[in-house]
């Protein structure tokens, strides 16, 4: 399962990048403000500087709903650097980009995924990778992670090669069960990743051994 940090933060994605189990980035409007990134050419920039400091994909929103808007911003996202992959809200107007960009050989991330009917189309159109918001779905008490499940099903039914990119986590333990589900991808803040290194038996018998070593040592 590929591991991807859900932030738009410079100093975060650094962070997760030297621990060594960085895979790619997302990023969406919201992520952009909270960091302080506005204007279409500094918005532009920061992708570029993100794109400096990771390997693997890195998903740019798209601002516009209509087709046409949605194409112009799309093939300029797409032309700042390989890594980029364009992201598209599940629309009828986002469907019909991202059937466009697969065409052209266009990445693309298809967004505010809430249904299997609605990753059904995505992976009809050729989406690279959909989307499903699970810890939204919590937010309204609905199973985010049956969800997942049910997508991972029908896409195993037809053999759609999206990429399941489990998106809106929350903690730790939804990486684990969407390990468990078969999700393709988890996006997760930096927070949730570093919970899956904490164990106190770990720290207990990390312990142990320096002690037991040390009484023979010094
Ligand atoms: O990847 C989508 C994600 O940023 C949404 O997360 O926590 O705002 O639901 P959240």
């Amino acid at each position: 399962m590929k591991f991807f940090i859900d932030t738009a933060n410079l100093s975060q994605i650094k962070e997760a990048e030297a621990l060594g189990i960085l895979d790619g980035v997302t990023t969406n409007p919201s992520l952009m403000a909270k960091e302080g990134i506005t204007g279409e050419k500094n918005i532009k920039n920061h992708y570029k500087e993100i794109c400096k400091i990771v390997t693997g994909h890195v998903s740019a929103e798209v601002i516009a709903t209509d087709y046409e808007g949605m194409i112009r911003e799309g093939k300029e996202l797409a032309a700042l650097d390989p890594l980029i992959v364009v992201k598209v809200p599940m629309t009828k107007e986002g469907i019909k980009a991202i059937k466009y960009f697969t065409k052209q050989g266009i990445k693309t991330n298809c967004t505010l995924v809430f249904s299997v009917g609605q990753a059904l189309l995505a992976a009809k159109a050729g989406a690279t990778y959909v989307s499903p918001f699970l810890g939204r779905l919590d937010d309204v008490a609905t199973d985010g992670l049956n969800l997942i499940a049910e997508i991972r099903l029908v896409y195993d039914n037809y053999n759609y090669q999206t990429q399941i990119l489990a998106a809106s986590i929350r903690h730790t333990m939804h990486i684990v069960d969407c390990a468990k589900i078969g999700a393709d991808v988890i996006t997760a803040p930096l927070s949730a990743m570093e919970g899956l290194f904490n164990h106190p038996l770990t720290d207990l018998g990390l312990k142990k051994f320096l002690e037991d070593y040390n009484k023979l040592n010094s």
